[in-house]
């Protein structure tokens, strides 16, 4: 491996473990609660997350170029909530855009299994080809739009491992409950977990992040489940907590409760 692609890798997962933070919601659900105002709701989050997932958009007009996070840049899009098919994604942002903004990381979504399965795999592989040049690793997003229920272990797997046969560096997907090993072990490059629907509880929330990494997952791109919550500091903190220093749920759910009351 390169040193600029070791680079922004190991800046994106010291220790080799990360938490992004994605504020990229927008891109086809148009202004998210919560993510209103992103430059406000990402602000007092920086200091417990490795990096941020945003577009360009969010990125030129919301985020201070001076001492920011490496930036996972939001690559795939042109499709709406309102749309006639999530899965209908073109590339958005040229490689010279990409080097222009100093970008760690890209992040596509593919569609597997959708009618737009060989246009997004297209798109990663398009995006690998362009990286690859400048040593810029490309996350894959395994997405499924408003299908969650395709979100099982061995669609999962499928899905991470034709990702990383098409050259993506890391792939994002899906925790599940049954199976989540298998999905990493079937996947020959580092797997990081989505958020997915917003959960009940933030126990819920530390339960499932950890079990992921005790299979096997390197770390988590959690927006929601994050931001949305009454008390996304103290989450944050207990998420920083479960990624980079192995501690146990209930430890983690310790460190959520006493920082809400000491807020
Ligand atoms: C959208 C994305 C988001 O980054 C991803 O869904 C994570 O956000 P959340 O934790 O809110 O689900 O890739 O396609």
């Amino acid at each position: 491996m390169d040193w600029g692609m070791k680079n922004r890798l190991d800046r994106l997962m010291p220790d080799g473990k990360c938490f992004f933070m994605p504020i990229d919601h927008g891109y086809f659900q148009g202004p998210t609660r919560g993510l209103e105002k992103p430059a406000e709701t990402i602000a007092p989050l920086l200091p417990y997350v490795d990096s941020i997932f945003c577009t360009r958009g969010t990125l030129r007009a919301c985020i201070d170029p001076i001492e920011s996070k490496p930036i996972v840049l939001r690559v795939s899009g042109c499709t709406s909530m309102v749309g006639a098919d999530l899965a209908n994604e073109e590339l958005t942002t040229s490689i010279e855009e990409i080097i222009r903004v100093n970008a760690s990381a890209v992040g596509v979504s593919v569609f597997i299994g959708s009618d737009y399965e060989r246009q997004t795999l297209n798109n990663l592989t398009q995006m690998v080809n362009d990286c690859e040049d400048y040593g810029i690793p490309v996350m894959a997003v395994t997405a499924v739009g408003k299908e969650m229920e395709k979100r099982e272990a061995r669609y999962l797997a499928l899905c991470c491992r034709i990702a990383a046969e098409l050259g993506a560096r890391v792939v994002k997907t899906y925790w599940c409950e049954k199976d989540f090993d298998k999905v990493v072990q079937g996947c020959p490059v580092p797997v990081i977990m989505a958020g997915g629907p917003k959960c009940e509880t933030e126990l819920e929330v530390f339960e499932f992040v950890h079990d992921g990494m005790q299979k096997g997952a390197v770390g988590i791109n959690l927006g929601r489940n994050v931001w949305q919550s009454p008390h996304p500091v103290a989450i944050a903190k207990a998420l920083k907590a479960i990624i980079h220093d192995n501690v146990s749920v209930k430890q983690a759910h310790d460190i959520f409760k006493e920082s809400v009351i000491t807020k």
